[in-house]
């Protein structure tokens, strides 16, 4: 048996074609969407991701600006640029590219984001509105991995499923809007015993735990949907994720790619959210 392999190229496309209609109906109104990325430090993946963020931008018509801060930028000058980000009209989501370099306390940074610009979801307030259930932008990769599922057709209700990784980013977000659509949430991690017990008992398994091809064919039900949020260099330098892909396509059900389905599934979710954020401040004003 082979694994169906999730097309992310079609989703993705899509998708944007949407949000790209969406975001003309705002610029007639003259309301365009806008987009704030702030980049601190030289750090090589975040600068890719920061540089693709904006270009999917352009594609839809949001504005974006993005801010490349030296990495000795103080607390206080990145904190003062937020400040000021939450106080520009023409800005409706801001992101800030994590990791921030030590000397910055990235809590602090996070909770100084506007609630109704953190198109992340990131902020406490935000987080826990997702831990109650209320509405609220949703996380990009986490919801990502959602729309992802939601293509497949299969039911998500009474499922098992099974996050490997505990990050505020992903693993925790991604296992609350699993629970959301009532599946059976497991969440394992690096002090997790017997892992592969508990992941071959995942209808749903998803990989977010930044170590390359970790889930081999040995983690995997088969038949099970895997999904990998990973983003890793293998020993050739190559990109590859967290899932093991030539030994797990041969029993998994369904089988995303990597590079090309969770990441740019994530930055469709942050057009989304910034598109969303622009329509909420035009409704309140
Ligand atoms: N670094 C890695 N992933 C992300 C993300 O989704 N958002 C931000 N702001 N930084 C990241």
């Amino acid at each position: 048996m082979s694994a169906h392999i999730i097309n992310g190229k079609e989703i993705v496309a899509s998708i944007r074609e949407v949000i790209k209609q969406e975001v003309q109906e705002l610029v007639i109104q003259g309301k365009q969407p806008g987009l704030a990325v702030v980049l601190v430090g030289d750090d090589s993946a975040s600068a890719v991701y920061v540089r693709n963020k904006a270009k999917a931008c352009e594609e839809v018509g949001i504005y974006s600006e993005v801010h490349r801060l030296p990495t000795d930028t103080s607390e206080t000058e990145l904190l003062s640029l937020i400040g000021s980000l939450n106080n520009d009209d023409r800005i409706h989501g801001i992101l800030v590219q994590l990791p921030l370099p030590a000397h910055i306390n990235e809590s602090m940074v996070i909770d100084m984001i506007s609630i109704s610009k953190d198109v992340d979801c990131f902020h406490p307030i935000n987080v826990g509105n997702l831990l109650i259930g209320k509405p609220a932008l949703l996380p990009c990769t986490p919801a990502g991995v959602m729309e992802i599922l939601h293509t497949l057709n299969e039911p998500i209700a009474g499922k098992h499923a099974v996050v490997v990784g505990r990050s505020n980013i992903v693993g925790k977000p991604m296992a609350l809007l699993l629970l959301r659509e009532d599946a059976t949430v497991t969440i394992c991690h690096s002090k997790t015993k017997n892992l592969q017990e508990i992941t071959r008992q995942a209808d749903i398994l998803i990989a977010a735990v930044g170590r390359a091809k970790m889930i081999t064919k040995d983690h995997v039900k088969p038949g099970a949907i895997v999904i990998d949020v990973g983003m890793n260099r293998d020993e050739h330098g190559k990109l590859c994720g967290d899932v093991d892909f030539a030994d797990v396509a041969q029993s998994a059900g369904y089988l995303s790619s990597v590079p090309g389905c969770v990441g740019p599934m994530t930055i469709t979710m942050l057009l989304r959210n910034t598109l969303e954020a622009a329509r909420h401040a035009q409704a309140s004003v």
